[in-house]
């Protein structure tokens, strides 16, 4: 994949073809709107700063793939991404959760992201520091006062006089290559890991602080405390690991990473909110009381959309440039049952259509992470060897397709529960009474047999499938 700089519209769309079968028009909207930001990250002038995103509102009926795309977009993007539902939050200062959480949350994965490229960056620089650390505790440097000899390795070390430190460093150096090609992983060292932090502080802080000055006060509990460290006794491949995270954190520069975090949240930050059309009042209704608050919550949500200030712990976050697609499937309230400010902040409504059988087949089919896939590997894992045949995944896409219109129409979400249920018994079987080695053909007749009664038998399929 090339870098995201330079990803165009149509590469983009490309991405997603991957993983999505049809909504052409979602896809194209979503990657005008990623290109956009790469845009105006490039826009030199003063204007940069009043390019605002277009956010998305994404209409369509449930299991078609909103989400999909959304979650998609982020990953090609290499973007924060946080999925939040609208219908749970509650206005500010009615107990739940309030709408900046959704913000906190995304810097909380910005975070996230950034440690784990800055834990690459100095992985290598790591990895030396662990394996001096675990040749000290092989061979504990000679001049060391209290030295004595681990029992585990005595047999190796009877070769080496206690104090001769020229010979001290070449067992070293041959242990050093043992560690590399891993003949010691299976050896126990004992090592000393950091306490993890203190229980209970975080209940201190619960609905009497904001974030910030938790994250403050917990810095202080700790600052003030002696770190504590107990030790673990681990087998060598293990304690690596173990070491090796220690090893990463203490070269990360935490407040380099709180800034970054802070600034790629605020860059490429995208939020997806589900469920919007729950918070949509019906129009021409007034009074009662859910409607109230629903309208209180799409108040809330206005400053957070059109931009403004959110503290977190790691710092504060303007919102001004986050991109958000909202999604929803407005059966009953329409998108104009939203006040209409925040209608405003939503220019680009996208329709996505409603999966046909067709596309039923080729979901189960193509996408890199498809179902049929999916459920190969699984089997592959025990040596099963699980097969499809054309007119089998026909068949489940039309049975897929028929339950949906007679029960209830979950979309693209129905394929999984046909898929487990054709495929349950199998997958109780092996290894026991189906070998490593098998093979396991799905055809048509069998698909057939396994679901048909079922689809038959409204009643049945209602709680079955
Ligand atoms: N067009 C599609 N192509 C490939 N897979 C799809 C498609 N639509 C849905 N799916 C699959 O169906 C499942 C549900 O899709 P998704 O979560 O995107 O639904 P949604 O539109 O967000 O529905 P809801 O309104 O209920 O949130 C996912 O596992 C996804 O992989
Ligand atoms: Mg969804």
């Amino acid at each position: 994949m090339n870098s995201i700089e330079s990803l165009t519209p149509r590469q983009i769309v490309e991405e997603l073809d991957k993983y999505i079968i049809g909504q052409k028009d979602a896809k194209r909207n979503v990657a005008i709107a990623l290109r956009n930001r790469i845009r105006r990250m490039m826009v030199k002038s003063d204007i940069q700063k009043d390019i605002v995103p277009n956010n998305i509102l994404m209409i369509g009926s449930t299991g078609v793939g909103k989400t999909e795309i959304a979650r998609r977009l982020a990953k090609i993007a290499q973007a924060p991404f946080t999925k939040v539902e609208a219908s749970k939050f509650t206005e500010v200062g009615y107990v739940g959760r309030d709408v900046e959480s959704m913000v906190r949350d995304l810097v909380e994965q910005s975070v996230h992201l950034v440690r784990e490229v800055k834990k690459e960056e100095v992985k290598v620089k790591a990895a030396d520091a662990v394996e001096e650390v675990i040749l000290d505790i092989l061979i504990p440097p000679v001049k060391s006062a209290g030295f004595t000899r681990p029992m585990s390795i005595s047999t190796e070390l009877d070769t080496d006089p206690n104090s001769d430190s020229e010979l001290n460093e070449r067992t070293r150096e041959r242990f050093r290559e043992k560690l590399r090609n891993g003949e010691l992983d299976e050896r126990k060292i004992e090592i000393n890991v950091k306490a993890s932090s203190p229980v209970g502080i975080g209940m201190i802080g619960n609905g009497m602080m904001d974030d910030a000055s938790m994250a403050g006060l917990q810095d202080m509990i700790s600052g003030m405390m002696p770190k504590k460290t107990k030790k673990r006794k681990l087998t060598i491949a293990e304690a690596r690991k173990v070491l090796l995270e220690e090893e990463m954190s203490k070269l990360i520069d935490f407040d380099e990473v709180k800034e970054e975090a802070i600034r790629l949240a605020e860059n490429n930050g995208i939020i997806f909110i589900d469920e919007i059309d729950k918070i949509a009042s019906k129009s021409g209704k007034n009074g009662g009381g859910p409607d109230v608050s629903r309208e209180g919550v799409q108040r809330d949500l206005l400053p957070i959309v059109e931009g403004s200030s959110v503290n977190t712990k790691y710092g504060v976050i303007n919102t001004d440039h986050i991109l958000f697609i909202a999604a929803g499937a407005f059966h009953v309230s329409k998108p104009s049952d939203l006040i209409p400010e925040l209608q405003g902040r939503f220019p680009i409504r996208v329709e996505l259509q409603s999966l046909t059988q067709e596309d039923f087949s080729r979901i189960l089919r193509e996408p890199k992470n498809a179902l049929t896939k999916q459920y190969m590997a699984l089997f592959e894992a025990e040596q099963v060897f699980l097969d499809f045949t054309e007119d089998a995944v026909e068949e489940i896409a039309r049975l897929a397709f028929l339950i949906n219109q007679e029960v209830e129409n979950i979309g693209a979400r129905r394929l999984h529960t046909v898929m487990s249920h054709l495929l349950n018994d199998f997958l109780f079987e092996v290894p026991d009474l189906i070998e490593p080695n098998s093979k396991i053909m799905v055809t048509k007749e069998m698909v057939e047999q396994r679901l048909s009664t079922l689809v038959k038998n409204r009643d049945l399929s209602q709680y079955i499938l």
